[in-house]
């Protein structure tokens, strides 16, 4: 007998649809934990404001684990969005109406030319800082060029949206504390990004590619998407006082009222929700995929349920569930493309005939038919606690913001990123989501608005208001 046997006999087999079961367990989130987590978030909400009180302008995670960033925003022209997939360069009239009329350009930046030999293209490591604010310079030159704007003499005033956290002490100047979702610009060289004022290198890359245009605001995409949805809401809608972003990351910003007393310059906060990390209900596949990640140990909200993470989590619990039956294909990371997941749980044919051709064209797996309801079951329940966890977040920030009393009206939720904006069903999980943790009276006090290219548009917005009203310093270079 060895000396582990006593443990061993506590070890049964556990056959395919026990391994399905308990697995599909795991996403299932149970009211318990979510109200746990609720109350968690109000709490972490408070230390936020507290640690910034404090002391200003410096994230303590052993105080919060959401860095509750000041944004320096109290409530034609052009915007720069970067920090998902694309990089967009956009042209805004606003005609005071509350209308918006954009031109833009936009492309790829894994696929920039000049970062081209990189693995990661400008989010590799050892693409350089000026490779890639050259190239944001680059698009904003393009769109200028279009628009016959190049010729000015004063410089064009540029809203900043940089979706990534940034530390603001005023609103021209913005020093990134560190990447997510993936990037890893400069890190390896010594021109890297981390550290710096990316409003400077932008301005310091226009020069150089002599386009006479100015950034004159930075501003993260949640506040971005919350000022377009504010100023673009339809008129029957009560203020927008939130906004949030569901794509490739996760993240949320706030209207705070009294903002002052917690020492912010700004009202409206931007939380980095993505790094909530308290009463989490993790699994094995969250911490396989946390240690995937480049930034390991930290986002860990983010890793749960954001649009760059979720096929992962798919893809590997397909694993865990039928293992050596799982086809080879599938066991190469990051194989199962976000499209195809929401395809996935969208098919609701009785053959689930989606299903199956995707996992023959993805993975050239047929399974028996009832695999593939196993595999959708798996991935809905996966895309299920992903809205789960969000509405959390969403309802405590909703409350802080003191307008979820019928009394106060409620409030508009400016919403962008994919997840939420092509996916009608995550939209209707979230909502039934909502309705469970704040009963369904409060949660109809919640409005979502739809921000499309919110975080560009909020940019332009804010530069333009910047340049036709306010006093701004100069930044020292
Ligand atoms: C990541 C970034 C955050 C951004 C979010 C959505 O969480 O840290 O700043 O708002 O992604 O793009």
């Amino acid at each position: 007998m060895s000396k582990f046997s006593h443990l061993q006999r506590n070890i049964k087999y556990e056959s395919l649809e026990d391994r399905f079961k308990r697995y599909h367990f795991y996403f299932t989130m149970q009211q318990e934990q979510l109200s746990r987590m609720y109350h968690s978030c109000l709490n972490e909400i408070r230390r936020g404001l507290e640690m910034h009180k404090e002391s200003p302008n410096k994230w303590l995670p052993e105080k919060c684990s959401m860095m509750f960033l000041d944004t320096c925003v109290k409530m034609v022209f052009y915007g720069v969005d970067f920090g998902g997939t694309n990089l967009r360069a956009i042209r805004v009239e606003l005609d005071g109406n509350g209308r918006t009329t954009t031109s833009q350009s936009r492309c790829n930046i894994r696929d920039d030319a000049a970062a081209r030999h990189l693995p990661k293209g400008l989010l590799d490591k050892n693409a350089t800082a000026s490779m890639l604010f050259d190239s944001i310079a680059r698009q904003i030159k393009k769109i200028m060029e279009e628009n016959g704007d190049m010729e000015r003499v004063d410089p064009v005033p540029i809203g900043f949206t940089f979706s990534f956290a940034i530390d603001q002490k005023r609103l021209d100047s913005a020093i990134l504390t560190g990447w997510s979702k993936g990037f890893e610009t400069g890190t390896a060289t010594k021109d890297g990004v981390i550290g710096r004022d990316v409003c400077c290198l932008l301005d310091v890359a226009l020069e150089r590619q002599n386009v006479p245009a100015r950034v004159v605001a930075a501003l993260n995409d949640t506040t971005g998407t919350m000022l377009s949805a504010a100023y673009e809401r339809p008129r029957s809608l009560p203020p927008c006082m939130m906004g949030v972003i569901l794509g490739t990351g996760l993240n949320a910003c706030y209207y705070q009222p009294a903002a002052g007393e917690y020492n912010y310059a700004g009202n409206i906060i931007n939380t980095e929700c993505g790094g909530f990390d308290r009463d989490l209900p993790w699994n094995i596949i969250d911490i396989e995929v946390d240690f995937a990640s480049t930034n390991r140990g930290r986002q860990r909200l983010e890793k749960m349920l954001s649009g760059m993470f979720l096929p992962e989590l798919c893809r590997r619990v397909v694993l865990k569930v039928f293992q050596s039956e799982a086809p080879k294909e599938a066991w190469t990371h990051e194989t199962m493309p976000g499209e195809c997941c929401g395809a996935i749980i969208a098919d609701d044919s009785e053959d689930l005939a989606v299903v199956k051709e995707i996992l023959e064209e993805m993975w050239q797996w047929t399974p028996p038919q009832e695999h593939v309801e196993r595999v959708k079951a798996l991935f809905v329940a996966v895309f299920d606690r992903s809205a789960a966890l969000a509405s959390v977040m969403i309802a405590a920030l909703a409350k802080k913001t003191g307008r979820l009393q019928p009394a106060m009206g409620g409030l508009t939720v400016g919403v962008d990123g994919s997840l939420y904006t092509q996916n009608i069903l995550y939209r209707q999980m979230l909502c039934k989501h909502l309705n469970s943790v704040l009963g369904e009276d409060t949660a109809s006090l919640i409005h979502f608005a739809i921000a499309d290219d919110g975080s560009g548009k909020g940019a332009a917005i804010l530069g333009s208001a910047i340049t036709a009203g306010t006093e701004n310093g100069h930044r020292h270079h």
